[in-house]
């Protein structure tokens, strides 16, 4: 079977910026691969190459097949792209927007009103389809780029941080709508710096950090990677937190990180039990007075810092929703 998506040692350069460094993987048909990384990383250099808008230095990216250098046109035709940044005009209505597309596609008038009208309904825009996309919310303008990515009704859809921005609400919609596209057989790649977007959506995940792939997997296999558990610790009095950190820091795996705002550290175990009892003893021992002490397998966060030593969102962009993943 052909993968729906191949690339194959890509990299990209622009001046002394490595954007891409020998990127490898594929994506099978009717999955959902989600490219995880901060501002920076390389994933809209990695969709301009998979939608033919820029020629990579080396390395081959297909698309059904399809070369993307050779067969442009070919790709073009078989992909849909909705952008980190909507794309739709302003002082058109939504649905001329979308007709536009459908005439951008060299579909018959009638199907491209019809296809038109049921994106509108799709992404819930039915109301407001006749108006300027001038008067539309964020959400709003987001639901429209979707709904003109499926105006060709694409075998593949790239999505490129298509929730960024986003009130949890609308993300949630949003993701209703792409796991409706993904049932139906649509193969997806999206890029993101949510975890949990990655961790809800994808079938597969590769973290890419400044250009390169730093580990990739379902969710479940890249925190089996880390080898193990996080022991949380949150003491009572925010001025502990220090000296609990250094009584319990050498019981870890690897370096212990502290959450002021929660009083919270972090620290990596291998041996979960006994780590848990030794620095219940320990802390305890000190007089520290806790809130909370356990253990519990690591988030995505977790595994994203403890691959690439920083975390996937930058401060400016986090998500709406209140923090990380535990589960
Ligand atoms: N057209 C360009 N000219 C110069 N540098 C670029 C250009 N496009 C991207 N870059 C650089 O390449 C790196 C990767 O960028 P990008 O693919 O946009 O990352 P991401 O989408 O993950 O935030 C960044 O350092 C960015 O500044
Ligand atoms: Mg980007």
């Amino acid at each position: 079977m052909t993968a729906a998506i191949e690339v194959d040692e890509v990299s990209k350069r622009f001046g002394a910026t490595v954007a891409l460094d020998a990127v490898s993987f594929t994506v099978d048909v009717g999955t959902v691969l989600a490219l995880l990384g901060p501002n920076g990383a390389g994933k809209t250099t990695l969709v301009r190459v998979l939608t033919t808008l820029l020629v990579p230095d080396s390395g081959h990216a297909r698309v059904g097949g399809f070369d993307v250098q050779k067969d442009a046109r070919t790709i073009r035709s078989m992909i849909g792209l909705a952008g980190q940044y909507a794309t739709v005009d302003e002082l058109l209505t939504g649905r001329e927007n979308l007709e536009l597309v459908g005439l951008l596609y060299h579909l018959d008038k009638e199907l491209y009103r019809t296809r038109a009208q049921e994106a509108l309904e799709r992404m819930s825009l039915a109301s407001a389809g006749d108006q300027q996309v001038k008067t539309y919310s964020g959400g709003m303008r987001r639901r429209l780029d979707l709904a003109a990515s499926l105006i060709g009704q694409p075998p593949v859809l790239l999505l490129d941080e298509p929730t960024t921005g986003l009130d949890p609400r609308t993300r949630n919609d949003l993701w209703g709508f792409i796991e409706e596209l993904v049932a139906e057989g649509t193969t997806v790649l999206l890029t993101t710096q949510y975890m949990e977007e990655a961790e809800h959506l994808a079938d597969t995940i590769i973290v890419l950090d400044a250009g390169h792939i730093a580990a990739s997997g379902t969710s479940d296999q890249l925190k089996d990677q880390l080898g193990g558990n996080v022991l949380e610790v949150r003491v009572t009095d925010r001025d502990d937190l220090d000296r609990a950190v250094s009584m319990i820091a050498d019981l870890g795996s690897a370096s212990p990180r502290t959450n002021p705002d929660l009083n919270q550290v972090l620290l990596p175990v291998t041996d979960g039990a006994r780590v848990l009892i030794a620095a219940g003893r320990a802390l305890d021992d000190e007089g520290i007075a806790l809130d909370d002490l356990g253990i519990r397998r690591p988030s995505l966060d977790d595994v994203f810092l403890a691959i690439t030593g920083h975390s996937a969102s930058s401060s400016d962009t986090n998500p709406p929703s209140t923090g990380s993943t535990h589960d």
